[in-house]
C-alpha cells in the first residue's frame, strides 16, 4: 500500500529522510531535519515571489489555473455574475454562504449605515495636490480611517472585526467618488442611501445639481457584476500583502492600505490602466503588428495578459468581454475596442504568447468598459480596489480565525559581506 510520504536523501551525507505529504504538499519547516552535521541550522526552501509555496489554508476562493475554473465559496464565478450582486457575494466571501433574506436585508442595512466619512476626512483630502492620483488618495485615506476608529485595534474580537468589516466595505466607495471630485475639482456628493451600493457610488460621481442622480440602470448592473468579478482571487499580491501585514495583529484599516498599495502596481491592478495607456498609444488597430513585434524582442509587455496562475483563459475577462456589448449598447462601443480584438486575435495564435500560455486576464477588457461609462482611466485602479476590499476582508477574517496563523517572517540567503572590523573615516578610501 503506498505511503502518503516523501522520501528523500541527502547525497552529501547519505542520510534518509521520510516527510508526510499533506493536501499535495510537505512542510518546508521538516527539511530542517537535513543537516550535515548538529550545528547546522538544516535545510531551507528557496522560492522568491512563492512560486511553489503554499502560504495558508484557506476556504474562501479556488482557482484551477489550466482549466480557467475560479469560484467563490464553491459557486461558479460565471453564475454569481449572473444571479447574485456584489453585497451578496461579498457576505458570501466573508461569511462563507449565501445570507437567507434576513441575513441579507441585515447585512445591507449595517453597510448602508455606514457608507458617510468623518467631516476631518475631506479636510484630510482637500490637502492632496489637485492632480493626486485617486488611487494614491484612497490608499493614504483607508489608513488614516485607523486613527478614526481605534476599536479596530482589537483585531481577535468577532464583533470588532464585523464592526470594521461594515465599515470598510461602505466606506470605500464613499472614499473612491471624494478623491475622483477632489480631482475633477467639484462638491464632494454625500451618498443617497436609498439608492444600491453601485448606484449610490454613481451617484457620488457623478451627481450635480439634480435632486437626485440615477444612472441608467444597465450600466449599475454592468458596474456590480464588474464589482463581483473582482472581489477576490485566492493569494493573489494584495492578498498577500493583507495577510502578512494583518499577521503582526495590525488594524484592518493600516493593513487595507498596504494591500491597495501592492494592487496599485501595473503587474497587479494598475495593469487595467496600463492596458488603456497601452491601446491608446498603438493608436489604430493596423499597428498591432508592429507593436506585438516589439513586445516579442522584450520592450514592454502585453498588458492584460498573462497571469501567474492562469494559463488559460480567465474566466473573468471571458464574461466581462461579453459584458462590453451591454454597456456599449448603451454609451456607444469604445473604438479602442478594435485594437484590442485584434490584439487578443494576433496574441492567441502566436507562438511566443502561445508557447508562455498568455492569455487576457481580468484587466485587459475592463478599462474598455470603464471608459465607456466615463471614468478616467486613473480611476481604474481605484475600481478594482473598491470590490477587492471584501476579498481582503475576508481573507483577514479567516485569518485571524486560523490557529495556525503566526507573524509572517520569511528566512533569507543571506549573500552578503562576512565580519569585518569598523573602519575609521580617516581610514577610508
Ligand atoms: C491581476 O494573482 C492574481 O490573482 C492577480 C489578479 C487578481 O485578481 O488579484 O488576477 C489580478 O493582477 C492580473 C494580472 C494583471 N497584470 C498584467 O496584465 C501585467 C502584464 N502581465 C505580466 O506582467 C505577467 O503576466 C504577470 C505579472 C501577470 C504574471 O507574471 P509571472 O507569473 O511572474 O510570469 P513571468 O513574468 O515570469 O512571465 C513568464 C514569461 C516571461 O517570458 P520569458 O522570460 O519566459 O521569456 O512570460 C512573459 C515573461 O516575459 N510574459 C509576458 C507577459 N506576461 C508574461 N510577455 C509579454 N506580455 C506579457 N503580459
Amino acid at each position: 500500500m503506498a505511503r502518503n510520504t516523501l522520501t528523500v536523501t541527502d547525497n552529501r551525507t547519505g542520510k534518509q529522510y521520510e516527510f508526510p505529504i499533506t493536501d499535495g504538499t510537505i512542510k518546508a519547516v521538516d527539511l530542517r531535519q537535513i543537516k550535515v552535521s548538529e550545528e547546522d541550522f538544516g535545510l531551507m526552501t528557496y522560492d522568491p515571489a512563492f512560486m511553489n509555496t503554499a502560504s495558508c489554508r484557506s476556504a474562501i476562493t479556488f482557482i484551477d489555473g489550466d482549466k480557467g475554473i475560479l469560484r467563490y465559496r464553491g459557486y461558479p464565478i460565471e453564475q454569481l455574475a449572473e444571479k447574485s450582486n456584489y453585497l451578496e457575494v461579498a457576505y458570501l466571501l466573508i461569511y462563507g454562504e449565501l445570507p437567507n433574506k434576513k441575513q441579507f436585508e441585515d447585512w445591507v442595512a449595517g453597510i448602508t449605515h455606514h457608507t458617510m466619512l468623518h467631516e476631518n476626512m475631506k479636510k484630510l483630502m482637500d490637502g492632496f495636490h489637485y492632480d493626486a492620483h485617486p488611487m494614491g488618495m484612497l490608499a493614504a485615506t483607508l489608513g488614516a480611517l485607523s486613527t478614526f476608529y481605534t476599536d479596530a485595534r482589537n483585531v481577535h474580537d468577532p464583533e470588532s472585526r464585523r464592526q470594521q468589516i461594515l465599515r470598510l466595505i461602505a466606506k470605500v466607495p464613499t472614499i473612491a467618488a471624494f478623491a475622483y471630485r477632489h480631482s475633477v475639482g467639484r462638491p464632494y456628493i454625500y451618498p443617497d442611501n436609498s439608492l444600491g451600493y453601485a448606484g449610490n457610488f454613481m451617484s457620488m460621481l457623478w451627481k450635480m445639481v439634480e435632486v437626485r442622480y440615477e444612472a441608467n440602470p444597465t450600466l449599475v448592473r454592468a458596474l456590480d457584476v464588474l464589482f463581483i468579478l473582482h472581489a477576490d482571487h485566492e493569494q493573489n499580491c494584495s492578498t498577500n500583502a493583507m495577510r502578512s501585514i494583518t499577521s503582526s495583529d495590525a488594524d484592518p484599516y493600516s493593513s487595507a492600505a498596504g494591500a491597495a498599495a501592492a494592487l496599485w502596481g501595473p503587474l497587479h491592478g494598475g495593469a487595467n490602466e496600463a492596458v488603456l495607456r497601452m491601446l491608446a498609444e498603438i493608436g489604430h488597430k493596423d499597428r498591432v503588428p508592429a507593436f506585438i513585434k516589439e513586445v516579442k524582442e522584450g520592450h514592454g509587455k502585453l498588458m492584460g495578459f498573462g497571469h501567474r496562475v492562469y494559463k488559460n483563459y480567465d474566466p473573468r475577462a471571458r464574461t466581462i468581454k461579453k459584458l462590453a456589448d451591454e454597456v456599449f449598447a448603451v454609451t456607444g462601443r469604445n473604438p479602442k475596442l478594435d485594437i484590442a480584438l485584434e490584439l487578443e486575435r494576433i496574441a492567441l495564435q502566436d507562438e511566443y504568447f502561445v508557447k508562455r500560455k498568455l492569455y487576457p486576464n481580468v484587466d485587459f477588457y475592463s478599462g474598455l468598459i470603464y471608459q465607456a461609462m466615463g471614468f478616467p482611466v486613473e480611476m481604474f485602479p481605484v475600481l478594482f480596489c473598491i470590490p477587492r476590499m471584501s476579498g481582503w476582508l475576508a481573507q483577514w477574517n479567516e485569518q485571524t480565525e486560523d490557529k495556525e496563523t503566526k507573524i509572517a517572517r520569511p528566512r533569507q540567503i543571506y549573500t552578503g559581506a562576512v565580519e569585518r572590523p569598523f573602519v575609521e573615516m580617516s581610514a577610508r578610501r
